[in-house]
């Protein structure tokens, strides 16, 4: 596996890969790598010749008091992790690298309406981060396909739009959430959690999937069902940020016209904010009835 630090010696090494006829599968990471990003990975070698990731901290979308200087910063591991999975190419840039003039002067990226609502509501700058980051490591790396996991569903869907908006000539594919046997999403803040919260954790994808189970039975009152998954986090010892049924294209409230729904939720639970999403298909005849979910 080759490592690169610096933009240019990358975008040299993937141009030459280019001209040799291969395609590029790109896997953006912040490292602490678990089994959800080894999923990507393995999902992103069945689509090209060559995988790209990239490991970097990307301090524009952390917030004022948020977590950067905490976040796990595990760059052997990781490689081991990556080689193991015969990754051939990692980036691995400094923060000096991407953002050389610093935050404040830096060309933002915004994704309006979809990047303020839910995580973003809380998190305010947080997806103008992310979005920025993205878009800078695409046109460095400039892959045929981008792999992001479905957990971050919110994230997810702000990059499908802004690749779409931006008319960027790359394929964005999403994973389904890694999961413990309990059910926990894999994430690198579960690190944080302690013993005790470690064995209530779950219940956050319990109660989401309670709430789908409702609505493929024929619930459709969606502010009770959200009022009610909000109480039972609250009992569970959960601080809840938001549960929300929404439309899964548009994230916006649910319709006579929604095909999907999702629902999503984020709440704090001791120190960390764990979020976590299910999703359901409507059955186009009977209005509410589930064909699939996720
Ligand atoms: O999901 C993440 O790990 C980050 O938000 C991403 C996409 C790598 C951008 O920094």
């Amino acid at each position: 596996m080759r490592t690169y630090t610096a933009n240019a010696a990358l975008l040299k090494a993937l141009s030459e890969t280019r001209r040799a006829g291969s395609t590029i599968a790109f896997v953006p990471t912040m490292g602490n790598l678990h089994e959800g990003h080894l999923e990507l990975v393995r999902k992103a070698s069945e689509l090209a010749d060559i995988v790209v990731v990239s490991i970097f901290v990307n301090p524009m979308q952390f917030g004022a008091g948020e977590d950067l200087d905490a976040y796990p910063r595990t760059l052997i591991s990781d490689k081991e992790k990556l080689f193991a999975e015969g990754v051939p190419i990692l980036f691995a840039p400094g923060p000096g690298e991407i953002y050389p003039e610093g935050l404040s002067t830096q060309t933002q990226v915004m994704v309006p309406e979809l990047a303020d609502t839910l995580c973003g509501a809380s998190r305010p700058g947080h997806f103008t981060g992310v979005a920025t980051v993205v878009s800078k490591l695409f046109n460095i790396v400039r892959p045929d396909f981008a792999v992001f996991g479905e957990k971050d569903f919110q994230q997810l869907s702000i990059i499908r739009k802004m690749v779409l908006d931006l008319c960027l000539p790359i394929e964005i594919i999403g994973v389904a959430t890694a999961r413990e046997k309990d059910g926990l999403a894999l994430s690198s803040r579960n690190g944080f959690l302690t013993r005790s919260e470690r064995a209530v954790a779950p219940r956050l994808n319990e109660i989401l999937m309670e709430c789908r189970e409702a609505i493929a039975c024929g619930f459709d009152n969606f502010r009770e069902l959200q009022a009610h998954a909000q109480l039972k986090l609250i009992r569970a010892g959960f601080e809840p940020d938001y549960f929300e049924i929404r439309d899964a294209r548009t994230l916006h409230e649910v319709t006579e016209s929604t095909e999907e729904v999702a629902i999503l939720a984020a709440a704090k639970l001791g120190q960390p904010r764990l979020i976590d999403n299910v999703r359901l298909a409507l059955n186009p005849v009977s209005d509410w009835g589930m064909l699939s979910s996720q």
